[in-house]
């Protein structure tokens, strides 16, 4: 069976980006695949991220995870830093990893921008090897992801095969799953840019959990164009086409055909958020129920981890094994 991993920082509030472009395909997959989703906690530590709220976010996480529809008997839910073989297996790939390599990184880039490279944590700069390890210890097939993130799996890719040249056959090559449509959500304030939890404007993001009044106003009041024309184009009439996308996703429909039926804006933002608000309810009925079961999501998630330790330790034995290291104590 193939086998699927993905993962999501608990940083930030997630947005509909994020429930479009991955968290939605992870509940679809984990019916047809051998699905491990988990929550980046090591992750959210390459930026600043307050304690407390590190600890709120990822049990928060778990809980919109588990209501956006992963079953735990269906697929392994976990939290990546109750699983230690993810970052034993990090540094392994950091000795395989070149710097100029991880230097090109465009996430890394775009982090740094602003404070400059001399005061970047070092995680920030190695967190793509971090994720090369998440993603081989489970000898994975499929990653379903954003179209943001298809460097880091080029990288992944890349390192794998390099791996396997240096020290033999070891780890599975993964491939990205990046849907046609709805892969990268524009901002609804700036659509030249993708929807950002960092660095989108309140008014450019529309939230999972907010009220439905809010999203739809949000949508309502996203930037188009100075034309009247309902096209799908994302490079000449991006913000047009974002909304299309969204009405596409909800409603299970092509954006090209859904184009055809509107000849002004307005009934399409109507419409698109109407449908988002639609599309979100199930969530918000679900996460509410949860909140009220917190016991019940750390308990799903200790046992994911014990589920996903199992695996990964027999990756990462093979690992040490190739490279030359004395086996550790059964
Ligand atoms: P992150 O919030 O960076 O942990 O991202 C979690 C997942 O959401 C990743 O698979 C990203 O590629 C995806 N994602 C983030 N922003 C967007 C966006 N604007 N549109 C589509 N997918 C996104
Ligand atoms: N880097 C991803 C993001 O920012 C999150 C992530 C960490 C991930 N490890 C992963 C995604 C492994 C897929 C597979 O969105």
């Amino acid at each position: 069976m193939t086998r699927v991993l993905s993962g999501i920082q608990p940083t930030g509030e997630i947005h509909l980006g994020n429930y479009i472009g991955a968290i939605r395909h992870w509940a679809d997959e984990q019916h047809e695949h051998d699905s491990f989703i988990f929550i980046a906690d090591l992750h959210a530590l390459t930026m600043d991220i307050d304690p407390s709220v590190l600890r709120a976010k990822t049990l928060e996480v778990a809980s919109l995870l588990l209501a956006a529809g992963l079953d735990p008997n269906v697929c392994t839910l976990f939290v990546q830093s109750q699983v230690p073989q993810h970052p034993q297996l990090g540094w392994l790939l950091e000795c395989v990893a070149a710097f100029g390599e991880l230097r090109r990184m465009t996430q890394f880039k775009d982090k740094t921008a602003k404070g400059g490279e001399g005061a970047a944590r070092v995680g920030l700069f190695t967190y793509p090897v971090l994720q090369a390890a998440d993603i081989l210890l489970y000898d994975t097939d499929r990653v379903p992801v954003g179209s943001d993130q298809r460097q880091h799996l080029e990288l992944c890719r890349d390192i794998a095969i390099r791996f396997n040249t240096r020290y033999g056959s070891t780890f599975v090559v993964p491939q990205a799953a990046i849907a046609k449509v709805g892969a990268k959500i524009m901002d609804l304030q700036d659509p030249v840019a993708k929807m950002s939890k960092s660095r989108s404007s309140p008014q450019g993001k529309v939230l999972v959990l907010e009220p439905p009044e809010v999203m739809a106003k949000k949508i309502k009041r996203a930037i188009t164009d100075a034309e009247t024309e309902v096209r799908y184009d994302a490079k000449a009439k991006p913000g047009v086409s974002n909304l299309l996308e969204l009405l596409a996703v909800s409603t299970g429909r092509s954006p090209e055909d859904l184009a055809g039926d509107y000849t002004q804006y307005g009934p399409l933002k109507a419409d698109a958020a109407a449908a988002v608000v639609e599309f979100l309810r199930p969530v918000h009925e679900r996460f509410r129920e949860l909140q009220s079961d917190q016991g019940y999501v750390v308990d799903v998630l200790a046992k994911g981890a014990d589920k996903a330790a199992a695996l990964a330790e027999q990756t990462l034995r093979r690992a040490k094994q190739a490279v030359g290291l004395l086996p550790s104590r059964p």
